[in-house]
């Protein structure tokens, strides 16, 4: 069953059926203003952080669901009757009215059809203002002039959402309201930035700035009372819970339309007259959602695709892109998973998202591996959790006032004390930004970005490539009793029992380090290290397929009583995705091996909707394998079909030709393919969601936690890199692709520092790898170096058997 479709003229997913199984994500905002909004107008907005500037308040996991939110209601004054623009929170019957959510990239419009009345909302942040503007259209369809009452609502928040969910008698006491001249004010007045505004570009016929006195105590957002009596009461007050409602009296002959604008925005009465100026003719705000267009576009034109599978197309010129950009822009923690409750960067998934959309975020992405730089310590593990500003320079310092020191809130520990110790360090944070700063290199071509110099969490600096050594240096250091890397407290598996035991995972991803390292070293002349690090690489190579090689598969690793993890002697958890995946994708499995490991992958874990995290579940906590064994079977880490690691199969499988295998992975995960059957899936199918239920569980194939998920960035890269093949290369671009067999061709327009390459592959012997002839402007050529000159270039490949 499908309740909407891609429209892929306007880059909108089209929900036609509102009444989803689940809240369908979208987010708002490019820069520092961000709201997370749902299909019925319900979620959030925040300024910097999540966690310390809330601007309006989020209900978490209760019912009914993601509200608050951004709400227009319209009555009727003939007969009191009254909607919402947005489905929710009003809830018409869907048989008496007509509702439809686009969900744009960066804009989000809410439609709707009622009793003659067409009416439109549609919300953005525009670039370079922090407000969100809700851009209203009302109509009348029917063939009389009708009385009609609009009313505006949003709840503001306290800022700091750990005291707005905790202790009221801060958050009661130090938030206040007022109204002047068509503005209403939302005043923490005991903070820095502590203003908000909610204005809009016409002369409110009434205002009410107290939750309490719209909705009314004993009502919801459904029926709030004001709404009902027609009216709003004018309240303020210093203290107590603020809203947005502003009323306009409406009399809209037949076929009339109007347009009313409203703005949410950071500040005082100042900014707000700004922003009502800055629109005051609403066509400027045409033009904001032109330039927030070409924002997207201009991403957009760094890779496009256009190939045999609109899944691809459509997910990676658009979507996919979209997913992994907003996962670079904003941390995990701004979702409704995560609602905002924590702030700051996860070391291990911020350094993989970096490494995904550097050809279409080279600044956001540099950024995210500078911070990540700065989070690293001297023994070269990083800080698993950490806010930019704690170790940003003092030139930055702007960026390192805590936001907000409440006498309530557990004073956060200064300078070095931030710095956790091995005991708390993930064992493969830090090797993830070994390859997204080669890969970062690669697409810029800034070689000198490598001996800058960055500080270290605990004290002094280096070089990017000293950075990068001493990563590899701290795995090889902490290696346990078999030889293999340490697990420390945890690898990328966070439910996996590490402790005092060792990770299969982290020694494949020190060997792809190192061959990132050797690969360098080799490119800026460092020759004697470049010998160093391939004989280090080869050592670990024998060691790994020696030690980890179970037969059929790789292991696990090993739990702190030296039991090995996903053995042929394990009744539960025999087989596992991630070292075998690692094992092919890092180079270091033997031949023979890799296929083994491969086909074990196909023949344990393959399910139509995606590859499981292992197999069979685990079903009897066991505290030496850990939490993962106390997730119900299924879920989670516990035997789901977890997105993140799946591209790194597609990815694994087109190293080894295998381009038809590949793509039916890629296909069996792809949201696209899942609009069909969304009473299955259950959540959108524009975005990756971080884990499917598995075979073991009753709800198999359902899809949870949408959009905030590494999945978006890897799936992204895995296609771009593996299947379609398009590689950055220190001065090449490589161009390899690994595709069905059954492809006849394919084109990618793709910008590399600064030139344009129309790329056209074809597959006349339909091989699924391997490039028989290629050619640059019409002349045969083995590579395609990278030209800096601005230009176009248009390439030819053919693909076929090599002789
Ligand atoms: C979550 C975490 C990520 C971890 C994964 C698997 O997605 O954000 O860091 O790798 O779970 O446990």
């Amino acid at each position: 069953m499908r309740y909407g479709y891609f429209d892929k003229e306007k880059d909108e997913y089209v929900i036609e059926r509102v009444d989803l199984p689940t809240s369908w994500t979208n987010y708002l905002g490019v820069e520092d203003m961000c709201a997370v909004v749902n299909h019925t107008a319900g979620g959030y907005l925040f300024y910097k952080s999540p966690e310390y500037h809330r601007i309006t308040r989020f209900r978490a996991n209760a019912v009914p669901m993601d509200r608050p939110g951004d709400y227009i209601y319209i009555r009727d004054a003939e007969d009191g009757d009254y909607f919402s623009i947005s489905w929710q929170p009003v809830g018409k019957p869907l048989d008496k009215a007509k509702y439809v959510t686009r969900h744009g990239l960066s804009v989000i419009t809410y439609e709707c059809d009622y009793k003659g009345i067409h009416a439109s909302q549609k919300m953005s942040i525009p670039i370079g203002d922090n407000a969100l503007v809700w851009d209203v259209r009302i109509r009348n369809d029917s063939d009389r002039e009708r009385q009609l009452d609009v009313f505006s609502y949003a709840e503001f928040s306290y800022h700091h959402v750990p005291i707005d969910n905790q202790n009221f008698q801060m958050s009661l006491y130090c938030a206040g309201s007022e109204y002047r001249d068509g503005t209403i004010l939302h005043d923490l007045f005991y903070e820095e930035e502590g203003y908000q505004y909610f204005t809009a570009n016409f002369t409110p016929d009434g205002f009410e700035c107290l939750r309490d006195e719209f909705i009314g105590i004993y009502n919801t957002e459904s029926n709030p009372q004001a709404v009902i009596r027609g009216s709003l009461g004018g309240s303020f007050e210093k203290g107590g819970n603020h809203c947005a409602g502003l009323q306009k009296k409406l009399s809209l002959s037949a076929g009339e339309e109007v347009r009313l604008v409203y703005f949410l925005g950071e500040g005082g009465y100042k900014e707000a007259d700004e922003i009502k100026k800055k629109y005051n003719d609403p066509s400027k705000l045409d033009e904001a959602y032109e330039s927030l267009r070409d924002f997207w576009r201009d991403k957009q034109k760094m890779f496009s695709v256009k190939s045999p599978e609109d899944g691809i197309d459509t997910m990676i010129n658009t979507w996919t892109l979209y997913q992994a950009e907003i996962n670079v822009m904003f941390s995990r923690f701004a979702s409704f998973i995560e609602v905002g409750g924590r702030t700051g960067l996860g070391y291990r998934d911020t350094a993989q998202d970096a490494m995904t959309v550097i050809a279409s975020n080279p600044t956001g992405c540099k950024k995210r591996i500078t911070e990540l730089l700065r989070a690293l310590t001297t023994s070269g593990y990083g800080i698993h959790l950490f806010e930019p500003r704690w170790f940003a320079p003092k030139d930055e310092s702007e960026v390192k006032k805590k936001p907000f020191k409440s006498p309530t809130v557990i004073p956060e520990p200064e300078g070095k004390s931030k710095v956790h110790g091995i005991d708390d360090a993930c064992s493969d944070d830090a090797l993830w930004l070994v390859p997204s700063i080669v890969e970062y290199v690669k697409e810029s071509g800034d070689i000198s970005f490598l001996t800058e110099k960055y500080g270290y969490a605990d004290g002094g600096e280096g070089t990017v490539y000293e950075h990068m050594k001493k990563i590899v240096e701290f795995s090889e250091r902490e290696v346990g009793r078999n030889g293999i890397c340490k697990g420390l407290r945890a690898d990328w598996n966070d439910c996996l029992n590490l402790g005092g035991g060792e990770s299969a995972l982290v020694s494949f991803l020190l060997y792809r380090a190192l061959d990132c390292l050797e690969e360098t070293a080799a490119f800026i002349g460092e020759t004697a290290d470049a010998t160093d690090f391939e004989t280090r690489k080869k050592a670990l190579a024998e060691k790994l397929n020696d030690t980890l090689w179970d037969g059929d598969w790789f292991i696990r690793g090993f739990t702190g009583s030296d039991r090995k993890i996903g053995t042929r002697d394990n009744k539960e958890g025999r087989v596992h995705l991630e070292s075998n995946a690692w094992a092919v994708l890092s180079g270091a499995a033997d031949h023979e091996k890799s296929i083994r490991a491969l086909e074990s992958i196909h023949d344990n874990l393959a399910t139509p909707y995606g590859i499981m995290l292992n197999a069979p579940t685990y079903t009897e906590p066991d505290d030496d394998i850990g939490f993962v064994t106390r997730v119900y079977p299924g879920l989670k880490e516990n035997g789901s079909i977890f997105s993140h690691p799946n591209p790194w199969v597609w990815a694994a499988e087109c190293r080894m030709g295998n381009g038809n295998r590949a793509f039916e992975y890629y296909r069996s995960l792809c949201p696209y393919y899942q609009n069909d059957m969304i009473e299955k899936r259950w959540a959108e199918p524009y975005s990756y969601c971080q884990f499917i239920s598995g075979k073991a569980h009753t709800t198999y194939g359902r899809a949870h936690h949408p959009f905030m998920t590494g999945s978006g960035g890897w799936a992204y890269f895995a296609v771009t890199h593996y299947i379609l093949g398009i590689r950055p290369e220190f001065d090449f671009l490589a161009i390899d692709p690994c595709i069905p067999e059954e492809w006849d061709e394919f084109t990618v327009r793709r910008v590399f520092r600064g030139s344009v390459y129309n790329i056209h592959v074809t597959n006349p012997e339909h091989v699924q790898k391997g490039v028989k002839e290629l050619y640059l402007d019409g002349k045969r050529t083995d590579r395609i170096y990278a030209a800096d000159d601005g230009m176009q270039h248009e390439i030819e490949v053919v693909m076929g058997q090599q002789d």
